[in-house]
């Protein structure tokens, strides 16, 4: 079975998102949900007793304490949290998130129990260098710090082009197969058998192709998981892949 996650972003209301879980419930649909941190005790409560998944967006690297505007781990297990993204590229770019701070969020994660989505992928200049391999590689390096434990707590790998993300224009199915194949070696190497997702502009019509790829186990859907009906046509692309 292909997993279809959807991180929403900053983006709906209690109201809205409240109607998109019960419709994602009511059919039976065993995605991976993110919702931003307001909306997680209402989308718990609403998700309750399906086969839906709960996640964070990010996390605190610290326990407790005096971090204003942060959120801890134990918090998120608290409203309800399953899952949490770490690594997104809006986080490693727009927040200038790398290596060590990376690693110290993924700790507490999964100190907490909370299983990982950890997010690797290169910019478009970064690309063009052909260097797409060795950031992704390097990016995946960070996961090389944890013990054993706490590479069990690691539920997916997303490979997700900083270039496709919310651009309209997607990796293909080649390219992300390419990068995948590669990690998926690298993290054999860690022990890791963590599924791969793919992630930047997964559409409706766009998701079939990339999830018969040999080593793509899954879809990272932003935009298009804000709506019903395309979150839906992704998530039946994934159940007959
Ligand atoms: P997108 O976002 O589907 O809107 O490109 C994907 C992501 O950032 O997870």
């Amino acid at each position: 079975m292909r997993i279809v996650a959807a991180n929403w972003k900053m983006n709906l209301r209690r109201q809205s998102a409240l109607e998109l879980a019960s419709r994602l419930k009511a059919d039976g649909r065993q995605c991976w949900l993110f919702p931003s941190f307001p909306l997680l005790p209402a989308v718990a409560q609403a998700i309750a007793g399906s086969g839906l998944l709960l996640g964070a967006q990010d996390v605190s690297p610290e326990e407790d304490g005096a971090f204003t505007g942060d959120v801890s781990a134990g918090q998120l297990a608290d409203a309800g949290c399953s899952l949490v993204l770490v690594g997104h590229s809006e986080r490693r770019h727009g927040h200038g998130e790398r290596h060590p701070l990376l690693l110290r969020k993924l700790k507490r994660a999964a100190a907490e129990g909370l299983k990982i989505v950890y997010c690797v992928g290169e910019t478009l200049a970064e690309r063009q260098a052909g260097r797409a391999e060795t950031v992704t590689g390097e990016q995946l390096g960070t996961l090389q710090k944890l013990d054993e434990s706490e590479r069990a707590m690691i539920a997916a790998v997303a490979y997700e082009p900083v270039w496709a993300i919310g651009t309209g224009e997607n990796a293909t199915p080649q390219q992300a197969q390419e990068i995948h194949a590669g990690l998926r070696a690298a993290l054999q190497r860690l022990g890791i058998s963590a599924p791969l997702l793919y992630g930047g502009s997964v559409k409706p019509d766009n998701a079939r192709e990339l999830l018969t790829q040999p080593d793509v186990a899954g879809v990272l859907v932003g935009g298009a998981s804000l709506d019903y009906e395309s979150l839906a046509a992704i998530d039946n692309a994934a159940m007959e892949a």
